[in-house]
């Protein structure tokens, strides 16, 4: 095989223009028609894929037809970005977040440590800091951008676990460590704490999951007494898990108390804010996150409620030592610092479960400073003034009911054609309401359980909604209730 004597994958200057230029072209189409689309293609399983070649080139395609797909693929996409998109947690990227991520791969900087990636570890460290001032936690607090906010969480409780169990548990494992070790967090919290005690070991048993009070908050005496009990049984509860916006209906545990509990029994203090954790900006919302501060560790998506593209999360701690513990690759070699001291020894590998990392804090970074806090504060607080508007028209209106109190972005309602149907009954309609709106692709809804009933749940972390696109999804899940009717007479 002759040796390569000149780069093999490069393309020339030319086509390098080219392909920028359309490439531009076909974000700034999709950027300029997104409100106008339907949230939802017209879709079925399949679809994708008969719609595009699936054959894998051998020589290669040109860049006129990999558009053109690409167009089809955003086409037959969701469009979480759309006004009336209201499902899940997901927030439009801004324009400046995606150009952010762009240049990201293109310079494909990888953040494992300053010596890696000096610039992106820099400003990763920094915009650590931005998100801990911005939420009033601490202005220098320490911590790492991750994929969401799961792993956010799960990385959390590794910490916690580590930092509480009293033995070297990194070393001998958890069958080496004593009576089983136990967290505790409220029957609302998000379903990736289970899922982190099932990955590392400690078991979905190990949750004591806490009853809520009428307004879905943690019983704070419930969570006493579960504390109390297991210690008298020989467990060892290690941690307590608050939430600062639960993903049903976004309210905020009482997160004071939960931090005088942890103080009390000597526990980690954990707050899973990654929705809901920059609705304190917003300073009509401030009070609920009294006792953030006091948390040991903060979970808080940019890609939640920052409008920074996916993926963006981001834990925070105050104690650097503590997450030193169960993460340092102290017996890798190949990836040791030789030659470098302080701060320029610093490594992310030591935060967290990931090596090579993307260049995650440039879309955060240059969408706080394109926009400023108080733009994105005021976006923020637009969403939960929309969010309260649904809740004021659902509560007015004689076919809705309004299920539980908006307190952030979330409002929880369902369809009520008939005061006389039961809840059994409620909940079928609604579930066949949420499908037509899905699939009606005018706007979209997700679901909660709310008290054991189904509800229709709009979470608007979308600066580009408006109240007509409220009061036009309103209408959307009315058309779809006659529908409904309709179909059944049919
Ligand atoms: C409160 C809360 N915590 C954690 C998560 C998980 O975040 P991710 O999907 O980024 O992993 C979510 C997702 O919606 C959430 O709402």
């Amino acid at each position: 095989m002759p040796l390569r004597t000149q780069s093999s994958l490069e393309i020339t200057e030319e086509s390098l223009r080219e392909l920028s230029a359309q490439a531009t072209n076909l974000v700034f189409e999709y950027l300029t028609t997104i409100s106008e689309r339907q949230v939802r293609a017209e879709n079925h399983a399949g679809k994708t894929l008969a719609a595009i070649d699936t054959d894998l080139s051998l020589d290669g395609r040109s860049i006129e037809q990999l558009l053109g797909e690409c167009r089809t693929v955003m086409d037959l996409s969701r469009h979480n970005g759309h006004p009336r998109f209201f499902g899940y947690v997901a927030s439009p990227s801004t324009p400046v977040g995606a150009y952010a991520d762009l240049i990201a791969s293109a310079l494909n900087s990888n953040i494992t440590c300053w010596r890696s990636g000096a610039a992106g570890t820099e400003l990763e460290r920094l915009v650590v800091r931005w998100l801990g001032a911005l939420i009033d936690y601490d202005r220098d607090a320490k911590g790492l951008l991750t994929s969401g906010g799961s792993m956010a969480n799960m990385i959390a409780l590794l910490i916690a676990h580590r930092r509480m169990s009293g033995v070297d548990t990194s070393r001998h494992g958890l069958w080496n460590s004593g009576p089983p070790m136990t967290l505790y967090a409220s029957e609302e919290v998000h379903l990736s704490i289970a899922k982190a005690a099932d990955i590392l070991g400690f078991g979905r048993d190990q949750v004591r999951v806490i009853a809520c009070d009428e307004r879905q908050r943690m019983r704070v005496d419930l969570l006493r007494q579960k504390i109390d009990a297991d210690r008298r049984e020989g467990l060892r509860p290690f941690c307590v898990v608050g939430s600062a916006g639960t993903v049903n209906t976004g309210v905020v545990d009482p997160l004071t108390e939960l931090a005088d509990v942890a103080a009390e029994f000597d526990l980690w203090f954990h707050v899973d804010g990654a929705y809901g954790a920059p609705g304190s900006l917003d300073e009509r919302k401030k009070h609920l996150f009294a006792g953030l501060e006091r948390a040991d560790s903060v979970s808080l998506d940019p890609h939640k409620w920052l409008y920074v593209p996916v993926d963006a999360g981001c834990l925070l701690f105050h104690d650097a030592d503590a997450a030193r513990g169960p993460f340092s690759a102290e017996d890798a070699d190949y990836i040791k610092t030789h030659g470098y001291a302080d701060e320029e020894a610093f490594a992310f590998w030591d935060y967290g479960v990931e090596l090579s990392r993307r260049f995650r804090a440039l879309k955060v970074w240059m969408t706080l400073q394109f926009y400023g806090s108080r733009r994105i504060a005021a976006a923020i607080s637009e969403d939960i003034a929309l969010a309260a508007y649904l809740g004021e028209l659902v509560s007015n209106a004689d076919d809705f009911e309004l299920l539980a109190p908006v307190e952030l972005s979330i409002c929880c309602f369902r369809y009520v054609p008939s005061r006389s149907m039961s809840d059994a009954e409620l909940d079928r309609v609604n579930e066949r309401i949420m499908e037509l709106v899905q699939k009606g692709g005018r706007a979209y809804l997700s679901n909660a359980t709310v008290n054991g009933k189904f509800a229709l749940r709009a979470c608007i972390t979308n600066f580009r909604t408006t109240k007509a696109d409220i009061e036009e999804t309103v209408a959307a899940v009315r058309n779809a209730a006659k529908n409904l009717t309709a179909d059944s007479r049919g």
